[in-house]
């Protein structure tokens, strides 16, 4: 049985009064409910989050890496340096850094190897453009970027992963996929995990949506049998929409 798992991605946003604000206001009920949660701010507040967490149960994770351990690359951050800010996650293959940043297939490959190998798991994310959808490439899109994110990774270190399906469609567009459209492209990203790792080991492997996921449409999506939690944008800057998220992953 897979845990429900819901991550915030602040993105560039947040404060460290967002931080206090948003602890506040998850500490209470972290003992109601099963569901993982994890926050993702931007990485100078994780310090901060990682000892404001202590005891609550909540999870750290950063948004971004470099695939090297340290040298000249002005502006990024190493998995090593991540670790000792706490980060137990990170995000990679958003497809904001996909876009704005080129970041290639490869780049992302690399970058998950280089958190596995530090003991950060990574949050890969997945997701077609509007056009693919449109033009119905958008399934062998999502198993292209699964299968060249994950390509030589051992069955044990893809066990560490999670997978994020976010139609750039709906990322910050409050165009949702439905539960159905969701559903289905995480049975299809799940019978890839299979055939890449193993039966066993993908039938444990977590597999979030995102794409502006909100308080009205958490609990639909979320009841799906293969959701199993949410990454989560716009909706996880607002303290009670956060938490009410997280209740309807219970
Ligand atoms: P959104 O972003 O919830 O604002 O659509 C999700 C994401 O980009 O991870």
């Amino acid at each position: 049985m897979r845990a429900k798992l819901v991550a915030a991605n602040w993105k560039m946003n947040g404060s460290f009064s967002l931080l206090d604000k948003m602890l506040d206001v998850l500490r209470p009920n972290m003992g109601n409910t099963s569901c993982q949660v994890v926050i993702c701010p931007p990485h100078v507040l994780l310090s901060s989050l990682n000892n404001a967490v202590e005891g609550t149960g909540i999870e750290v994770g950063a948004q971004n890496v470099h695939s090297e351990l340290s040298g000249a690359f002005t502006g990024e951050t190493s998995a090593i340096l991540l670790k000792e800010c706490g980060a137990q996650w990170c995000i990679v293959g958003h497809s904001e850094r996909r876009m704005l940043f080129d970041e290639s297939d490869e780049f992302i490959r690399s970058k998950t190897e280089t958190l596995l190998n530090h003991g950060i798991r990574p949050i890969l994310c997945v997701g077609e453009s509007l056009e693919q959808r449109d033009s119905g490439t958008h399934e062998e899109v999502v198993v292209a970027q699964l299968r060249k994110g994950l390509s030589g990774l051992t069955a044990e270190d893809q066990s560490r992963c999670v997978v994020a399906y976010e139609p750039i469609w709906a990322i910050g567009t409050g165009k949702t996929a439905t539960p159905e459209q969701a559903n289905s492209m995480h049975t299809i990203i799940r019978k890839e995990l299979e055939s890449l790792a193993s039966p066993e080991v993908a039938a444990n492997i977590q597999i979030l949506y995102g794409g502006s996921v909100n308080v009205e449409n958490a609990e639909s999506l979320l009841s799906q049998s293969e959701i199993d939690g949410a990454l989560v944008g716009g909706a996880s800057l607002k303290t009670d929409d956060f938490s009410q998220i997280v209740a309807a992953g219970l």
